[in-house]
């Protein structure tokens, strides 16, 4: 049985005292509640959130990292660095990665592997542009970047990896993919990790929708049988409604 994983991806935003104020105000509204919640700060807030929210059922993901373990590698951050602050997730190859900062699906393929062989887990992310749905290629987009982003990696470590479907289009756009258009991508990626890595092992990867999910549409999208949760950025920002949107996911 999948674990419906409800993610906030901040990117960049919040400071440190910001980060606090938020967990403060969100970890007393989500105490009872029995749910898998990740977020994702910036590098800066990382510890204090980890420490933060040590004794809740939050998760702390960072939103990308090196591809190296350690060296001279100015301005990147080693999976061991984040391990070492009780980070237990990590981004990997989120569009805007891919479209502001040249991330290819070669890159994307070295930090998969380099987290799982440090025991992080990858929050991989895929997904098409506006035009490639509109030229009816988006089956193909997401196959090669699953295809290319998993490269080598063996049938044990795909169990620990998590697949976030996010259309580019949808991102930050206010326009969120209809429960239907979302399931019929989701259950084409299921069935793709399942001739990958055999059917077991790929009833029990999470799959997120990502774009434009908010407390208005999370329930209709997680009704679909193969959308496990949801990586949400703007709406992850506010407490309040990422509140409602993890009471969604429990
Ligand atoms: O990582 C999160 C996604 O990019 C979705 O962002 O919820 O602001 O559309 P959004």
């Amino acid at each position: 049985m999948r674990k419906t994983i409800i993610a906030g991806n901040w990117k960049m935003n919040k400071t440190v005292s910001e980060t606090k104020e938020f967990l403060n105000e969100l970890l007393p509204m989500i105490k009872d509640v029995n749910a898998n919640v990740i977020i994702a700060t910036p590098f800066t807030s990382l510890t204090v959130a980890s420490e933060l929210t040590k004794n809740s059922i939050v998760k702390i993901a960072a939103q990308n990292m090196g591809n190296r373990l350690k060296g001279a590698y100015t301005g990147e951050i080693s999976p061991l660095m984040l391990k070492d602050i009780d980070v237990n997730y990590v981004i990997i190859g989120h569009s805007e990665r891919r479209e502001y900062y040249g991330d290819t699906d070669f890159h994307v393929n070295e930090k998969v592997k380099l987290a799982l062989e440090t025991k992080l887990i990858p929050i991989l992310c895929i997904g098409e542009k506006l035009e490639e749905r509109e030229a009816n290629e988006t089956k193909n987009v997401v196959k090669t970047q699953i295809v290319e982003g998993l490269k080598d990696v063996s049938k044990e470590d795909a169990k620990n990896v998590v697949i976030a479907y996010e259309p580019v289009w949808a991102i930050g756009t206010g326009k969120t993919a209809t429960p239907e258009m979302a399931q019929d991508v989701h259950k084409y990626i299921r069935d793709l990790l399942a001739d990958m890595y055999g059917q077991e092992v790929s009833d029990e990867i999470s799959i997120l929708y990502g774009g434009s999910m908010k407390p208005e549409n999370v329930v209709e999208l997680l009704n679909e049988s193969d959308i496990d949760g949801g990586l949400i950025g703007g709406a992850s920002l506010e407490a309040k409604s990422f509140a409602k949107l993890i009471e969604a996911g429990k």
